[in-house]
């Protein structure tokens, strides 16, 4: 691994108290929340250890967010956003929620593309928003497409007010091509509905996809005033804990809405220095990341085919989520099994929503041997030899619960 990225070493992530290390017993090797096991960006640790030493833990002021957001996105993207519509959030489902109760009547319906980020259902619920579905289309292959037509069928049913779409898409790893975000805005623009672009794995578009920013493209005025965009340093540095996402206006007179709620809302100083100093100068480190992740969905594939062989998977265009298709497998709930008999948490496919039933979505954002280790501890799950014990943990980094 690059020396940026640690070693990813069980015994220092161990001591990690983020949810990814503290949910399961310490038996369990956790493959599941959108945590990587990489050390930090050290211009992210810098930032914040200066603002420490500094004793300058206090409320927020986001100037400089714009410019380090245009900073990354110019040489990365061919396109920056002007400054003045670029806005620090305290997350980014805070601020989806946040600018569909401004834009959209309270108890319209959000229209989501299943399966996909469980929040984007029950967290607009809370909000008080009804959802209306436009499953991806799952080819032969394997492949997730957008189906355009099923949107715009979607978008007309009664009291749809927006379209929240995510772009790259979790849990189905596709980056969106030019024309599917044409399409989407040519939908968007005839329904006359909000659209709300999830971009938060942007910053993760691995080898081979190129992320198009969806306010790159040339927007009819209408669209743009009610187009906004989402994005955030935490899941491409790995810093979901410190509370800053960004939000982008597809106009100038759209700031307003943002500039508000940026009062109202405030996100986390930390959060924000470090959210700059990524954006500035954690080129270096990112790279290094992704071809950390290209490496291990390569060898992901390569693992399943010898171990697993009738799990479907695709490599991910984007990110360090898996999404595995274990419907041959026969168990009634993959992920229970899996937990059970491999002592390996992955998150239920089910939980994605429709489309997700018998999936497993899988963290592979780690070193190439805890890769290695979930493979093995999944064919164990799956396979005759009966559940993981301390007498059979041969080949198993992990102690077993016993020796624990
Ligand atoms: C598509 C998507 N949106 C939003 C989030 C939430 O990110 P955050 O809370 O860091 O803003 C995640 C986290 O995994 C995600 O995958």
């Amino acid at each position: 691994m690059d020396r940026l990225l640690g070693d990813c070493s069980l015994d220092q992530l161990r001591r990690r108290r983020s949810m990814k290390w503290t949910e399961y017993p310490p038996d369990v090797l956790p493959a599941w929340v959108a945590e990587m096991d990489f050390s930090l960006p050290g211009p992210v640790k810098d930032a914040v250890r200066a603002a420490l030493d500094r004793g300058d833990c206090g409320y927020p002021n986001a100037v400089g967010l714009g410019e380090a957001y245009a900073a990354f996105t110019r040489p990365r993207f061919g396109w920056e956003p002007a400054p003045g519509q670029v806005f620090a959030i305290p997350d980014v489902m805070t601020g989806v929620a946040e600018v569909l109760q401004e834009i959209t009547p309270h108890g319209s319906a959000v229209v989501i593309n299943p399966p996909v980020y469980p929040p984007f259902s029950f967290r607009l619920e809370m909000a008080g928003h009804r959802i209306e579905t436009a499953p991806l289309r799952r080819d032969e292959a394997g492949r997730y497409h957008l189906d355009l037509a099923v949107v715009d069928a979607a978008l007309a049913r009664d009291g749809v007010a927006a379209y929240l779409l995510c772009s790259p898409h979790n849990p189905a790893g596709r980056v969106w091509s030019r024309d599917d975000l044409a399409g989407v805005a040519e939908v968007c623009a005839r329904r006359g509905v909000a659209l709300l672009v999830d971009e938060i794995h942007a910053p993760l578009a691995l080898p081979g996809a190129q992320h198009i920013p969806f306010l790159s493209l040339d927007l009819p005025t209408d669209l743009a005033r009610r187009t906004f965009t989402f994005t955030s340093a935490s899941k491409g540095w790995n810093i979901p804990g410190l509370k800053c996402g960004v939000a982008v206006t597809g106009t100038a007179e759209a700031a307003a809405v943002l500039a508000l709620r940026w009062e109202g809302l405030l996100a986390s100083h930390l959060g924000v220095l470090a959210t700059e100093a990524a954006f500035r100068d954690g080129a270096d480190w990112l790279n290094a990341a992704l071809a950390q992740l290209d490496e291990n969905r390569t060898l992901l594939g390569t693992l399943l085919a010898q171990h697993l062989p009738t799990v479907g998977y695709r490599p991910p265009e984007a990110s360090f989520l898996a999404w595995l298709d274990c419907r041959a497998l026969g168990f009634a709930d993959p992920a229970a099994r899996f937990l059970e008999a491999g002592r390996i948490a992955v998150t239920s496919g089910s939980e994605f929503g429709a489309g997700g039933e018998g999936f497993v979505r899988l963290n592979i954002g780690t070193s190439p041997e805890l890769v290695t280790e979930m493979v093995h501890r999944l064919a164990r799950a799956a396979g005759p030899d009966g559940p993981i014990s301390a007498d059979d943990a041969q080949g198993v980094l992990f102690k077993t619960r016993d020796e624990l």
